[in-house]
């Protein structure tokens, strides 16, 4: 092993060479992804035959628990050698101590005719070698491998997988199996979202019930439960569906990460999400009934006892040093009427339910502080003020995760926009229903965790990136595939590859066959090559008359969702499926009413607005619409009304132009659309189109 192989200058020569010479196309070459740091190519192929060997050069631990993962591999019938082979191997060197290489999961891969070279520092190096290998083989002809030199590392530590199991639930063997998804993909952490208000899942010995009634819901689906009581029965309940991990099942699911170096880190939902356990032991909640409330009563020692017994049981089951605490969508509203947690707020100088909520999180912390853990929690855990020692999951936008690293805290990037995956992946009438929003594989691969405002000490203290599987809308582990490939393979790769190689197209190519492979593996990821995309409209500007023209809206535009403020309904550009694209414009809780001045009176036979309706997320096409016409902007003639047709039950991605035709001149164009009423409700529109 030379010691050259992170030699800057060298490396400076060699992308100066892959720049000057546009050897683009042969780094093409190589299906690999995440695309490796630097690939070097060179002439002829080594070829793997039945009785090429490979030598294990590792000690004892380490190599046996790799001899026992390449039985599950494409490599599982070749001999394995514990002794140098002289020629023709598949050599894996762990090279402890070297310090050539940047960290313990960076590796060099060296493949010549003769042989193939792993070298690491570490056995995750080793392994992620390993992956490359047998992504190489399996994206090919199982046997030729080009003769290529690779120098390969993390650009992040943290490539996280959340996976939700309390609104479905999945079983041991479906983690496993994507837990080998995730190892190929070089992901290293998974994150077991393991409790939640739709069913608690993991045995707890102090606790039983928690798994004989909060594992079970008498209802097939999570629709009926939401919508017919959100209720549990016991197991033996003829209707009951759900289910948990048994402790044991949790330490085989643990030990089987661990030898594909991912860490399980388990989520324990507190104090919000946690109707489940208090519909259990309702002396946990702030008014002591079952089906009442969903936080935990921070004002109760019980509680305290309640999750320090639950955690010290979670603690060793996992040897992950990160727990995750959840922390996020607390409402606190029985806090505010709860004299236990009034008192808790007096006795302990807080000024109100935030700083309760940051009591308890922080209270939690020492916990798990004085046993040797670290606690991760969503972003709301910086509500009421932060430790500075706890890590940041920044989910609802970078904002959080951006904030924490600013404070000197630790944060994991996870924006619902790019990282949410159950969100819909293409054209929502081509897919099963989702839960909202339009999230693209190009929309995901699109993210960048590390914005420019962070200096490089904050910029370190960002450890990485996680897709979300939430699965409200997702009850079937083919359909959970599906939305996981290939999107959570972008991820993979920002996780992985240097932010200065990023290159849409060669992703999408090597997409392409990261999915072809993954078919043949027996997984069901969306079929990409199929993909339609977005809206057509949102790719052509539309040409009318009010283009530039003044609005004034009687009725301000939410500040969520401006799309492109006050000049966006008349720029020519529409919105693509959904609402949430930086091109439609939302109105919360009233009615859309603005009014277009076309600067001199003229003449005009068509004035509409598209508007869409989604239910799950309370979008909903105007009750009624009422477009007018005025000379003068005082008086106004009434050109149309136009009722809406879509019923409000429609579970579907709907659209419906709401316009008018005919002969009319006027100045000034007024369009008012109703909202429905329903509190809370949106309206969303992206373009008032006059001819
Ligand atoms: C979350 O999506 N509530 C973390
Ligand atoms: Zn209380």
């Amino acid at each position: 092993m030379n010691s050259k192989k992170w030699n800057i200058t060298g490396l400076v020569v060699l992308l100066l060479f892959v720049a000057v010479t546009g050897c683009q196309k042969q780094t093409n070459e190589l299906s690999v992804l995440p695309r490796p740091q630097s690939v070097e190519y060179h002439r002829g192929v080594f070829t793997v035959t039945p009785s090429t060997p490979i030598y294990l050069n590792l000690p004892e631990t380490g190599r046996q628990a790799l001899a026992d993962y390449l039985q599950t591999t494409t490599l599982s019938a070749q001999p394995v050698s514990v002794v140098p082979v002289a020629s023709g191997a598949i050599e894996l060197n762990l090279n402890e101590g070297d310090d050539s290489f940047p960290d313990h999961e960076a590796y060099q891969l060296v493949i010549t005719r003769k042989k193939v070279e792993i070298s690491a520092a570490g056995e995750a190096g080793l392994f992620y070698g390993l992956q490359t290998v047998l992504q190489m083989l399996d994206n090919g002809d199982g046997q030729t491998l080009s003769a290529v030199t690779i120098n390969d590392a993390p650009r992040f530590p943290y490539r996280g997988m959340h996976l939700d199991v309390s609104r479905n639930f999945f079983d041991k063997g479906f983690v496993k199996k994507q837990l080998d998804a995730m190892a190929r993909f070089k992901m290293n952490r998974f994150h077991w979202h393991l409790t939640d208000g739709a069913g608690w899942r993991i045995e707890i010995k102090k606790y039983p019930k928690l798994t004989s009634f909060a594992a079970w819901r008498p209802f097939d689906e999570l629709q009926e439960w939401w919508t017919g009581g959100r209720t549990f029965c016991d197991q033996n309940d003829p209707r009951a569906t759900g289910g948990y991990y048994t402790q044991d099942d949790i330490r085989e699911v643990v030990a089987y990460a661990a030898a594909r170096h991912i860490t399980v880190i388990p989520e324990i939902e507190m104090p919000g999400h946690s109707e489940e356990v208090l519909a259990t032991y309702p002396e946990l909640s702030c008014s002591g009934k079952p089906y009442t409330n969903e936080d935990f009563c921070p004002g109760s020692e019980k509680t305290f006892e309640f999750l320090e017994n639950v955690l010290l049981e979670v603690m060793e089951l996992f040897p992950s040093e990160y727990i995750h605490i959840g922390g996020d969508e607390a409402p606190k509203t029985s806090w505010k009427t709860c004299p236990r947690c009034q008192k808790r707020i007096a006795d302990e100088q807080l000024s109100d339910v935030e700083e309760l909520q940051s009591y308890m999180i922080r209270r939690i912390e020492k916990f798990l502080n004085a046993h040797g853990r670290k606690l991760i929690g969503w972003d709301e855990i910086r509500q009421g003020g932060l430790s500075s020692t706890a890590t940041v999951m920044s989910w609802r936008g970078t904002e959080g995760g951006i904030a924490a690293v600013k404070a000197g805290n630790q944060a994991i990037m996870t924006p619902g926009k790019y990282c949410y995956l159950d969100a819909y992946q293409d054209a929502p009438k081509t897919q099963p229903l989702t839960i909202g929003g339009y999230t693209t594989l190009d929309k995901v691969y699109s993210f960048e965790p590390v914005p420019d405002s962070l200096d490089s000490g904050e910029a370190k203290r960002i450890l990485g990136v996680q897709g979300n599987l939430w699965t409200e809308f997702i009850s079937t582990p083919e359909h959970a595939e599906y939305m996981l490939y290939p999107r959570i393979l972008a991820l993979a790769e920002i996780g992985w590859s240097p932010a200065e190689n990023k290159d849409g197209a060669d992703f999408r190519r090597r997409a392409l066959k990261a999915v072809e492979v993954l078919e043949k593996k027996g997984y069901h990821p969306f079929p990409l090559d199929q993909e339609v995309g977005d809206k057509p409209e949102s790719f052509e500007p539309v040409e009318h008359i009010a283009i530039g023209k003044k609005v004034v809206y009687n009725h301000p535009y939410s500040k969520s969702y401006t799309a492109g403020g006050d000049t966006t309904l008349v720029d020519g550009v529409r919105g693509g499926w959904m609402y949430n694209d930086d091109r439609w414009q939302g109105f919360i809780d009233g009615d859309f009413d603005v009014v277009i001045d076309l600067e001199e009176i003229t003449p005009i036979k068509e004035i509409s607005a598209e508007f869409m309706q989604l239910k799950g997320p309370y979008v909903w096409v105007p009750k009624q619409v009422i477009i007018s016409v005025s000379a003068d902007g005082e008086q106004y003639g009434t050109l149309a009304v136009v009722d809406n047709d879509i019923p409000e039950e429609e579970e579907t991605l709907q659209f419906k132009t709401f316009g008018w035709q005919g002969e009319s001149q006027a100045r000034y164009v007024r369009y008012q659309a109703l909202s429905n009423g329903i509190a809370g409700g949106w309206l969303f529109t992206d373009e008032i189109v006059i001819r």
